[in-house]
Protein backbone atom coordinates (compact mmCIF):
# COMPACT_ATOMS: atom_id res chain seq x y z
CA UNK A 1 0.00 0.00 0.00
CA UNK A 2 1.29 3.37 -0.93
CA UNK A 3 1.50 5.49 2.17
CA UNK A 4 3.04 8.82 0.79
CA UNK A 5 4.66 11.18 2.42
CA UNK A 6 2.72 14.45 3.79
CA UNK A 7 2.97 17.88 2.44
CA UNK A 8 6.52 18.34 4.38
CA UNK A 9 8.87 20.27 1.73
CA UNK A 10 10.78 17.30 0.89
CA UNK A 11 13.16 19.60 -1.54
CA UNK A 12 13.71 21.78 2.00
CA UNK A 13 14.45 19.11 3.81
CA UNK A 14 16.88 17.61 1.46
CA UNK A 15 19.03 20.58 0.76
CA UNK A 16 19.47 21.23 4.02
CA UNK A 17 20.61 17.94 5.13
CA UNK A 18 23.02 18.19 2.15
CA UNK A 19 23.88 21.31 3.45
CA UNK A 20 24.57 20.05 6.87
CA UNK A 21 26.96 16.94 6.01
CA UNK A 22 28.16 18.75 2.64
CA UNK A 23 31.80 18.53 3.49
CA UNK A 24 31.53 15.36 5.04
CA UNK A 25 33.28 12.25 3.01
CA UNK A 26 30.70 9.82 1.48
CA UNK A 27 27.85 12.68 2.64
CA UNK A 28 25.38 10.77 0.52
CA UNK A 29 24.50 8.02 3.22
CA UNK A 30 24.33 10.35 6.41
CA UNK A 31 21.83 12.67 4.17
CA UNK A 32 20.01 9.72 3.59
CA UNK A 33 19.64 9.06 6.99
CA UNK A 34 18.72 12.37 7.78
CA UNK A 35 15.98 12.77 5.05
CA UNK A 36 14.53 9.24 6.20
CA UNK A 37 14.83 10.17 10.03
CA UNK A 38 12.69 13.87 9.21
CA UNK A 39 10.37 12.50 6.36
CA UNK A 40 9.86 8.98 7.36
CA UNK A 41 11.09 7.77 3.69
CA UNK A 42 13.47 8.81 1.21
CA UNK A 43 10.28 9.74 -1.62
CA UNK A 44 10.88 9.78 -4.92
CA UNK A 45 10.58 13.36 -5.03
CA UNK A 46 13.91 13.73 -2.62
CA UNK A 47 15.90 11.52 -5.82
CA UNK A 48 16.10 14.20 -8.35
CA UNK A 49 17.38 16.94 -5.81
CA UNK A 50 20.01 14.67 -4.07
CA UNK A 51 21.23 13.97 -7.90
CA UNK A 52 21.09 18.23 -7.97
CA UNK A 53 23.16 18.06 -4.87
CA UNK A 54 25.44 15.98 -5.41
CA UNK A 55 26.18 15.84 -9.28
CA UNK A 56 25.13 13.10 -9.67
CA UNK A 57 22.15 11.09 -12.00
CA UNK A 58 18.86 9.97 -10.57
CA UNK A 59 19.96 6.35 -11.67
CA UNK A 60 23.08 6.37 -8.85
CA UNK A 61 21.02 7.62 -6.14
CA UNK A 62 18.50 5.26 -7.08
CA UNK A 63 20.69 2.62 -6.99
CA UNK A 64 22.24 3.65 -3.72
CA UNK A 65 18.80 3.70 -2.40
CA UNK A 66 17.33 0.73 -3.38
CA UNK A 67 21.19 -1.28 -2.55
CA UNK A 68 20.36 -0.97 0.75
CA UNK A 69 17.96 -2.51 2.78
CA UNK A 70 17.66 0.73 5.30
CA UNK A 71 16.15 2.92 3.05
CA UNK A 72 12.31 3.11 2.59
CA UNK A 73 10.77 4.93 -0.07
CA UNK A 74 7.54 4.74 1.40
CA UNK A 75 7.09 5.59 4.80
CA UNK A 76 6.83 2.58 7.81
CA UNK A 77 3.33 2.43 9.33
CA UNK A 78 2.83 3.00 13.39
CA UNK A 79 4.47 0.02 14.04
CA UNK A 80 7.39 -1.37 12.52
CA UNK A 81 8.97 -5.05 13.05
CA UNK A 82 12.22 -5.50 11.36
CA UNK A 83 12.86 -9.62 11.00
CA UNK A 84 16.16 -10.87 11.01
CA UNK A 85 17.42 -13.12 7.83
CA UNK A 86 20.72 -13.29 8.31
CA UNK A 87 22.37 -16.46 8.37
CA UNK A 88 22.62 -17.02 11.81
CA UNK A 89 18.66 -16.64 12.66
CA UNK A 90 18.50 -18.31 9.04
CA UNK A 91 19.47 -21.64 10.96
CA UNK A 92 17.50 -20.92 13.52
CA UNK A 93 13.78 -20.57 11.84
CA UNK A 94 13.60 -17.06 10.25
CA UNK A 95 12.45 -17.85 6.93
CA UNK A 96 9.51 -19.56 9.24
CA UNK A 97 8.73 -15.99 10.81
CA UNK A 98 8.57 -14.56 7.35
CA UNK A 99 6.27 -17.32 5.96
CA UNK A 100 4.10 -16.39 8.57
CA UNK A 101 4.22 -12.54 7.57
CA UNK A 102 3.49 -12.96 4.22
CA UNK A 103 0.24 -15.52 5.22
CA UNK A 104 -0.96 -12.43 7.16
CA UNK A 105 -0.13 -10.38 4.44
CA UNK A 106 2.95 -8.80 5.30
CA UNK A 107 5.78 -9.98 2.76
CA UNK A 108 9.18 -8.32 3.85
CA UNK A 109 8.64 -4.42 2.38
CA UNK A 110 4.78 -4.03 2.89
CA UNK A 111 2.65 -2.34 4.93
CA UNK A 112 -0.91 -3.17 6.34
CA UNK A 113 -3.98 -1.77 4.38
CA UNK A 114 -4.33 0.36 7.56
CA UNK A 115 -1.10 1.70 7.52
CA UNK A 116 -0.68 0.14 11.49
CA UNK A 117 2.32 -2.15 10.86
CA UNK A 118 5.37 -2.21 8.42
CA UNK A 119 7.55 -5.58 8.53
CA UNK A 120 11.03 -5.11 7.01
CA UNK A 121 13.77 -7.59 6.52
CA UNK A 122 17.34 -7.11 7.84
CA UNK A 123 20.50 -8.80 7.73
CA UNK A 124 21.49 -9.18 12.00
CA UNK A 125 20.20 -7.22 14.73
CA UNK A 126 23.55 -8.15 16.73
CA UNK A 127 21.29 -10.69 18.93
CA UNK A 128 22.47 -14.06 16.80
CA UNK A 129 22.95 -16.48 19.82
CA UNK A 130 19.35 -15.52 20.56
CA UNK A 131 17.76 -16.21 17.26
CA UNK A 132 15.51 -15.87 15.32
CA UNK A 133 15.60 -12.07 16.10
CA UNK A 134 12.82 -9.42 15.42
CA UNK A 135 13.18 -5.82 16.31
CA UNK A 136 9.23 -3.60 17.12
CA UNK A 137 10.06 0.20 16.97
CA UNK A 138 13.25 -0.06 18.50
CA UNK A 139 12.74 -3.19 20.94
CA UNK A 140 14.50 -6.38 20.52
CA UNK A 141 13.07 -9.59 20.83
CA UNK A 142 14.77 -12.91 20.37
CA UNK A 143 14.08 -16.81 19.92
CA UNK A 144 10.73 -15.49 18.23
CA UNK A 145 8.82 -18.32 16.99
CA UNK A 146 5.58 -17.79 14.86
CA UNK A 147 3.11 -17.10 17.30
CA UNK A 148 5.59 -14.88 19.29
CA UNK A 149 5.42 -12.89 16.01
CA UNK A 150 2.06 -13.04 15.51
CA UNK A 151 2.08 -11.77 19.18
CA UNK A 152 4.38 -8.16 17.67
CA UNK A 153 2.11 -8.43 14.53
CA UNK A 154 -0.94 -7.92 16.67
CA UNK A 155 0.58 -5.85 19.12
CA UNK A 156 0.22 -7.65 21.97
CA UNK A 157 3.70 -8.22 22.55
CA UNK A 158 4.48 -8.52 26.40
CA UNK A 159 7.43 -6.36 27.97
S1 LIG B 1 21.91 -13.13 12.46
FE1 LIG B 1 20.02 -12.44 13.27
S2 LIG B 1 20.63 -11.17 14.90
FE2 LIG B 1 22.50 -11.71 13.94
Amino acid sequence: MTVGVDDRNVEGVVRRAAAAHRDQRGALLPVLHAVQAELGCVPQEAIAVLADEFNLSRADVHGVVTFYHDFRREPAGRTLVRVCRAEACQALGAERLVAYAREAGLAPGETSADGAVTVEQVFCLGNCALGPSVEVNGRLYGRVGPDGLGSLLDGRASS
